[in-house]
């Protein structure tokens, strides 16, 4: 009987494990440039490497860019006596990461739990100096071992009070703060530690991570409180981390996430998602279609949330397969919370994410529409060359122009584009989180023009924008927006200060904003001879006037490229000087630079 049982079970252990060919979460994340991860298990607390068995393994790869040990780099895994590190786990972990081409997070190096026997029983009896030397040591040694392969730690962990407002106690007691501690009051404990890590890498993001954080309160006040001051006084701090253990039950509820988020990223801070799971009541590990359909529904609203948030640079979760999952050993009656099922297949919600991510219209605010060459905001002018930065979609590497079938600059770059006035601009190349467009000349004469970026066919919110005749800006060389600029010799070699410009020379100064063209240009063309600008153009260098030979669009590039040929004053000396053009009375950037002899 038992084998005839276990010869019906054949198949479902057998078959060879290979993912239906479809959109995976990683692709979508990946256009979306959101790190979308998960934790994993490589063996830690005498588990087994859940890396080394292909289903997990297949599918972590296949869905996530991101990937953090869930257990691994705790110091009860990795350091495992005073003089003994284990880096077994970890190192799994990092060279997972490596081959599949993932992001690596870094959690934890301090927090009250998952502490070894040897610190705890230490803690006992030892000064808060000795536990100072300590805790610098393994941040030291941790941190110092992956540096260049974390790219952001966890570095404290749940050390604000669950009842932070309740009775005005700010932190959890813990061998770390006041049990003995290490000798610093209040949340200069935590302070350290981020300074010790900095130290030990200071390439790696670094971030406060809490739960219970996700809501308006007092516990979320106190992280706040808490991040402000030590961002106000230059601790190394880059991020906060929510960890949203939540059910599908409402919390937390969108309007109080958002506010929260904004808070923290108003502090110049990121926000990590870093734990999330959705919880639901089971009955032998069996969800409800119900209950299944509203867990998607929660995955996809935080995943709207983050990705309506720039500041918002990853969601992780907490595991990704209901097999392995810390939740129906805490939450009894609790499970089914991970998107993936015992079986590795797809529950509701890695469809609902893959939908949210193709279809949550990306933010788009005017202060990231700036001059392409000065990195200026404000007002647009026609044929200006503008960069919009912030947009979180479009292509994980950089997309330059094409030409289309009518030999046009491309509107259309690797499903990215930019419109004014529903009109698709040229795109001189897209990368998520900057595009870089060509204004229509049709704006000319308008006083305002609706912005509007869309990625696979979903259309940001319209931003108005001002237009003027001109905003002039030169290109520096190394695009910088300052600095020297990028001003040719007629043979067209970049001008530097290894190799100056003689004075009494010509030389080609390449900028944009120049306004609209004598007999029109059309927008998207390639400039196929020498033409005028409309407003009149003066250019100076090192204060002195230069005389003007030609100043027009640029032959053989986009229109919207101004070419001003201009003589260096004879009257200079040897130096570097500023180059100033001023177009229709518009004066271009401060601190464009050439280097004359
Ligand atoms: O694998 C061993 C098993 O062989 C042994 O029989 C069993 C009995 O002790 O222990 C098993 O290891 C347990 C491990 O989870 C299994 O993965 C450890 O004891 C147990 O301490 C460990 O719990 C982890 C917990 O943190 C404490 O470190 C959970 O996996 C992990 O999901 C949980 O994660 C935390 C985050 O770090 C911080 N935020 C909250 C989150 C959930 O508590």
């Amino acid at each position: 009987m038992r084998a005839k049982r276990l010869l019906l079970l054949l198949p479902l252990i057998a078959a060879p494990f290979v993912l239906p060919a479809q959109t995976t979460l990683r692709q979508v994340a990946d256009q979306r440039r959101l790190l979308l991860g998960s934790a994993a298990q490589a063996g830690e607390f005498g588990g087994a490497n859940l890396l080394a068995e292909v289903p997990y393994a297949t599918t972590l790869s296949t869905h996530f860019n991101l990937l953090e040990g869930e257990n691994a780099m705790k110091w009860s895994p990795i350091h495992p006596d005073p003089t003994r590190y284990n880096f077994t786990g970890a190192d799994r972990l990092a060279a997972f990461a490596r081959e599949q081409k993932m992001k690596l997070r870094g959690h934890t190096l301090l927090w009250h739990s998952s502490n070894p026997t040897w610190l705890s029983d230490q803690a006992k009896t030892a000064t808060p100096q000795a536990m100072a030397a300590t805790l610098k040591q393994h941040i030291d040694t941790v941190v110092g071992r992956y540096k260049g392969q974390i790219f952001a730690w966890d570095v404290v962990n749940e050390a604000v009070s669950d009842t932070a407002t309740a009775n005005g106690t700010l932190l959890r007691d813990s061998i770390w703060n006041n049990q003995p501690g290490i000798g610093l009051a209040g949340t200069a404990y935590i302070e350290q530690a981020f300074r010790w890590a900095h130290e030990a890498d200071p390439d790696a993001l670094l971030f406060y991570n809490d739960y219970s954080i996700e809501g308006p309160g007092g516990k979320f006040s106190a992280v706040l409180n808490m991040v402000r001051d030590f961002v106000a006084r230059g601790v190394p701090i880059h991020g906060v981390g929510f960890q949203m253990h939540v059910t599908s039950s409402g919390y937390p509820d969108s309007a109080g996430l958002r506010q929260n988020f904004q808070a923290i990223a108003a502090l110049g801070l990121q926000i990590h998602i870093t734990e999330m799971d959705v919880r639901l009541p089971v009955t032998n590990g069996v969800a409800s279609e119900a209950n299944l359909a509203a867990q998607a529904a929660t995955y996809s609203r935080i995943l709207t949330i983050c990705l309506q948030t720039p500041a918002c640079t990853a969601l992780q979760t907490w595991g990704f397969t209901d097999k392995y999952s810390w939740i129906p050993g805490f939450f009894t009656g609790f499970g089914a919370a991970l998107p993936f099922d015992v079986l590795y297949q797809p529950k509701p919600a890695v469809a609902a994410m893959i939908n949210t991510f193709q279809s949550v219209a990306p933010t788009l605010s005017s202060n990231g529409i700036v001059n392409a060459a000065s990195y200026r905001g404000g007002a647009v002018a026609p044929g200006e060359l503008i960069t919009i930065f912030g947009a979180t979609y479009g292509p994980a590497t950089i997309v330059g122009a094409a030409l289309d079938s009518n030999g046009l600059v491309s509107s259309n770059l690797a499903s990215t584009r930019v419109l004014f006035d529903g009109v698709a601009a040229p795109l001189i190349y897209s990368l998520t989180g900057q595009v870089s467009a060509v204004v229509p000349y049709e704006v000319a004469g308008r006083q305002q023009t609706s912005v509007e970026y869309e990625f696979n066919g979903v259309r940001s919110a319209p931003v108005q924008v001002n237009v003027v005749a001109t905003a002039p800006a030169i290109f520096a060389a190394d695009a910088t927006g300052s600095g020297p600029g990028l001003i040719l010799t007629p043979g067209y070699t970049v001008i530097t200060t290894a190799d100056p410009a003689p004075v009494g020379s010509v030389v080609i100064v390449l900028a944009t904003g120049a306004g609209s063209v004598v007999g029109g240009a059309k927008t998207g063309g390639i400039a196929q001879g020498i033409g005028q600008q409309s407003a009149a153009i003066t250019a100076t260098i090192g204060g002195m006037n230069a005389d003007i030979a030609y100043a027009g669009p640029a032959p053989g590039l986009v229109n919207g490229v101004l070419q001003v040929n201009l003589t260096v004053p004879k009257a200079l000396s040897a130096g570097i000087y500023p180059v100033v053009i001023t177009v229709g009375g518009v004066r271009t950037q401060d601190g464009v630079t050439i280097a004359v002899r």
